[in-house]
């Protein structure tokens, strides 16, 4: 559970050129959805890559506190004997989920149709971010929720003792949204649909087919509609989990803001719903070619070799990308910076209640930086200052979100002078090898 303890300072300083290979770790969303299905299959469930980061690591004790067994093999290698749907019995004490809102909100349906109360916390960013948009629609199938003002955490939801399937049109672009109610709809009778207007990363859709569930994909003029057949027995699965897209970002985008790097990143997902990033990346004139596109753990994916890019143009992003690299804006908002022209990012509001609000800690963090910047509520605007221009010389406040922290270091390793953090701590949440995978490529990262 992150935030709980000291702040860890962080300093980046100017870095020669990055070279060699990141091994990013497995995908954070994939491995959430790993132990929770798992949990929810009857017999046991075998799992490889799985990212041991703080946020997987809250949501694997929580699939124990509700009655799944889950251990340990080895690095990344996890069983988890499952319950089965409808299985969940009730947890003994308050379930912390740490710094993580997919953790949360997936387990919160899980746990919605099934005739059980649980008491959700965690620390002090998730405690601040918005549940509603997960209890209104739970509260269709007859779950109650209970949280402080404005429903935030800590919140007692009480399932549905007689759960009826629902139909429901989602109001934002959000996965977790979706795949909460896809969870509660496990355990209704009949038919629960969700639709998407936009789609969002579709793992627990995938997920879902492969331990066995009947569900359906239909595209309309009203978007995705997803039909999912309640009360289904789910089959164990023995998941490889893939590399974590969204981590990679980090070398990747490094690399190409840092004079004379070479980095080589295998595996890097090509899942239309995930890779808005990389495309955005090739529209600014990034170097990067997409070798050996093949599958893996069930994902398209290529190794990306990518090398410094010192004439980068700034872009307009379409609004409609934003669901397929939603995560990505802070990095992309540093690889802006080292752009010529301005990178305009609209459509991005969603942003204000990520880990932090993701737009004023960029605004804030770049303005200190000596970078230009224009936002309102859904836009943020950065003017590039062109290769080697940020000026640097600054410590960015992180906010508890490992984003905003990973960002800023990667900032520093091409800023004129260094650039700090006040807090690196979140970092392990989704990225545990951050530090040292960085410095092994070249970078300078130290704590203090
Ligand atoms: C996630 C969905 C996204 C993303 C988060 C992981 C998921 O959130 O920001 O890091 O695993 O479903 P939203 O669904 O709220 O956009």
């Amino acid at each position: 559970m992150s935030g709980h303890g000291e702040a860890q300072p962080m300093i980046s300083e100017k870095s020669g050129p990055l070279k060699g290979t990141a091994l990013i770790p497995g995908d954070k969303s994939i491995s959430h959805r790993a132990l929770i299905f798992g949990a929810m299959a009857v017999g046991q469930t075998s799992i490889t890559g799985l990212l041991e980061g703080q946020d997987v690591l809250d949501t694997a004790s929580a699939m124990r506190a509700f009655g799944a067994t889950v251990t340990r093999h080895g690095e990344g290698v996890w069983t988890v004997n499952g319950v089965g749907v409808g299985g969940f019995q009730e947890p003994a004490d308050v379930i912390d989920c740490g710094n993580s809102g997919t953790g949360v909100r997936l387990i919160m349906g899980t746990m919605a149709t099934t005739p059980i109360s649980a008491t959700f916390t965690g620390d002090a960013s998730l405690r601040k971010r918005p549940m509603g948009r997960v209890t209104d629609p739970l509260s269709l199938f007859g779950t109650q929720a209970f949280g402080r003002k404005g429903g935030r955490l800590p919140m007692t939801v009480v399932g549905a003792a007689n759960p009826v399937p629902v139909r429901y049109a989602l109001p934002v672009a959000s996965a977790q949204v979706k795949s909460a109610i896809l969870l509660a709809g496990l355990n209704a009778p009949g038919e629960t649909v969700v639709i998407e207007k936009e789609p969002t990363r579709d793992h627990s859709e995938r997920m879902l087919l492969g331990f066995g569930a009947q569900l359906h994909v239909e595209k309309t003029g009203e978007g995705h509609v997803i039909t999912l057949t309640g009360r289904p027995e789910l089959r164990p699965q023995t998941v490889a989990v893939p590399r974590d897209p969204s981590s990679a970002a980090f070398p990747v985008c490094a690399a190409l803001i840092v004079e004379g790097s070479d980095v080589l990143v295998p595996g890097v997902s090509q899942n239309l719903t995930r890779n808005g990033l990389y495309i955005t990346l090739v529209e600014m004139d990034a170097d990067i070619a997409f070798e050996n596109p093949r599958e893996e753990g069930g994902e398209p994916v290529a190794d990306l070799r990518v090398r410094f890019s010192g004439n980068m143009k700034g872009i307009e992003v379409p609004p409609e990308r934003a669901p397929s690299m939603i995560d990505e804006y802070p990095i992309l908002s540093i690889v802006a910076s080292f752009a010529n022209g301005k990178t305009v990012m609209r459509g991005v509001k969603e942003l204000r209640v990520k880990e932090s609000d993701r737009i004023d800690a960029m605004a804030r963090g770049l303005e200190a930086c000596g970078v230009k910047i224009e936002e309102d509520e859904d836009t943020l605007i950065v003017h590039g200052m062109g290769a080697g221009g940020m000026p640097g010389g600054a410590t960015a406040k992180t906010h508890l979100d490992h984003r905003i922290a990973m960002s800023f270091l990667i900032a520093g390793m091409a800023a004129k002078k260094p650039v700090g953090v006040d807090d690196a701590s979140p970092i392990v949440t989704s990225f545990p090898i951050f530090e040292g995978l960085m410095n092994g490529l070249g970078a300078k990262l130290r704590h203090g």
